[in-house]
């Protein structure tokens, strides 16, 4: 088929050396071995004001061009760290700005990231909020628990962890190729 899909990765960490957003450079990475275009959306170098329904979106920093580069996705990996069990409010922030418009028939793949032991609680409730905004979130994801045991030097050095990211790249992948024929 004549279709190279685009990959979005959307990274939700403010963290200059953050874990998450080395995550979903890697599943990027992978992405791109399978033949897809990609582009990573890092929250964490966006000017994005707290969410207001009431501000023009022209005048809320980064938004309008953030949202455009997600809008242009065929699929998209969404990164975040655990916070008090939950998604970061880096991610969630954005995720406000969003909705069917930037998600309806995308593919998405879920990734966090966990200092401790959880990661199973963020993960539900990502997909919960991505099914809010008519997200196809495929069933493959990566929690990644005790996260500095698994990086150094900003490398994920676990090939297990690293096999199970390039799954998700070739899973959001393969729910393009079946968005696009669906739409021809
Ligand atoms: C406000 C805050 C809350 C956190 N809550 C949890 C938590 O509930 N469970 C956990 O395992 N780790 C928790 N952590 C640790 C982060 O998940 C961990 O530092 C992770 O690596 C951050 O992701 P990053 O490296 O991409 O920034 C918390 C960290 C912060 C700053």
């Amino acid at each position: 088929m004549d279709f190279t899909p685009l990959v979005v990765g959307v990274t939700g960490s403010q963290r200059a050396t953050s874990y998450t957003r080395r995550a979903v450079e890697h599943a990027l990475d992978g992405a791109e071995r399978a033949g897809a275009d990609t582009d990573h959306v890092d929250l964490g170098a966006a000017d994005l004001p707290l969410y207001d329904p009431d501000r023009d979106i022209a005048d809320a920093g980064d938004a309008e061009a953030l949202l455009e580069r997600v809008r242009a996705a065929d699929a998209v990996v969404v990164g975040s760290p655990n916070y008090h069990s939950s998604y970061s409010s880096t991610f969630r922030n954005f995720h406000d700005y969003c909705g069917f418009d930037e998600y309806e028939d995308t593919s998405v793949g879920l990734v966090v990231v966990a200092g401790g032991g959880t990661i199973a609680s963020p993960l539900d409730h990502m997909r919960i909020t991505m099914r809010g905004v008519h997200a196809d979130v495929v069933p493959e994801q990566v929690g990644i628990r005790n996260a500095s045991r698994y990086f150094e030097d900003g490398v994920l050095t676990d090939d297990d962890l690293a096999a199970r990211l390039d799954e998700v790249a070739d899973a959001v992948i393969d729910a393009a190729y079946r968005w696009e024929l669906a739409e021809r």
